[in-house]
């Protein structure tokens, strides 16, 4: 791999360029089946063994932002963004895993008799773990997220994850079960002028150890 490579590659390019968006064009909307398509997308992403302990909701009236945006800080990007996401994880179930995996097993990528083996170990992971099952949620619900991030500024897109609002009165207000965590909010839109380009990072030297 070289440097040139990075630059020519899209998808790398797609990763270098994203970057989080403020400022949004508050008169764009989305189209229901584009929401869809998004979220189609970011559920392409990996789970722990399959689980898939995630839940999305899309607030894109302004009556659904609006009963959002004073338990978010009132944050404006989430009134002038096309769409609003409530990302959520699910505490992780291993009982859940043989619904997961029927059509895994279905396609013919997994054999039957494995499921039974994938649930044991799902189990010894997860059962009585609460602290391991809200990880995995968490996990989870950051993959779906960061997906429909990348694939968001690959359509053009301007997006940002958010953590700015207050867990309990999200969970109240959009009657979130007792087994789901908001794990955070994904304003996704065309832009507006005026955002700023992705900040400078660290040197890898500071945040990669090489053994
Ligand atoms: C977990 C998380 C929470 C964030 N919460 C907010 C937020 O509540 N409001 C906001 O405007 N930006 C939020 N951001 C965006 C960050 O401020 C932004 O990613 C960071 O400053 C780097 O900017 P860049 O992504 O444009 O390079 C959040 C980002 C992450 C990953």
């Amino acid at each position: 791999m070289t440097d040139a490579t990075t630059k020519i590659n899209p998808v790398i390019e797609c990763i270098l360029s994203r970057r989080s968006s403020k400022f949004y064009d508050p008169a764009a909307t989305l189209s229901d089946d584009q929401i869809r398509e998004l979220v189609r997308i970011g559920t392409s992403a990996p789970t722990s063994f399959n689980l898939q302990n995630w839940r999305f909701i899309a607030l894109r009236t302004p009556e659904a932002k609006a009963r959002l945006s004073p338990i978010a800080w009132s944050q404006p990007a989430i009134m002038d963004a096309a769409v609003t996401f409530i990302v959520i994880g699910r505490l992780a179930d291993a009982s859940t895993l043989p619904q997961r995996l029927a059509p895994v097993v279905e396609a013919g990528i997994m054999p039957a008799h494995m499921v039974p083996e994938s649930e044991r170990r799902a189990r010894s992971l997860y059962d009585d773990q609460p602290q391991r099952q809200r990880d995995e949620a968490m996990r989870t619900a950051t993959f779906g997220a960061a997906a429909m991030i990348y694939a968001a500024h690959a359509l053009g897109l301007g997006s940002t994850p958010m953590i700015g609002f207050d867990a309990d009165a999200v969970h109240r207000e959009f009657g979130l079960g007792e087994n789901e965590v908001p794990a955070m909010l994904l304003t996704v839109g065309p832009e507006r002028a005026g955002n700023w380009p992705q900040k400078p990072r660290m040197p890898v030297a500071d945040v990669l150890d090489l053994l």
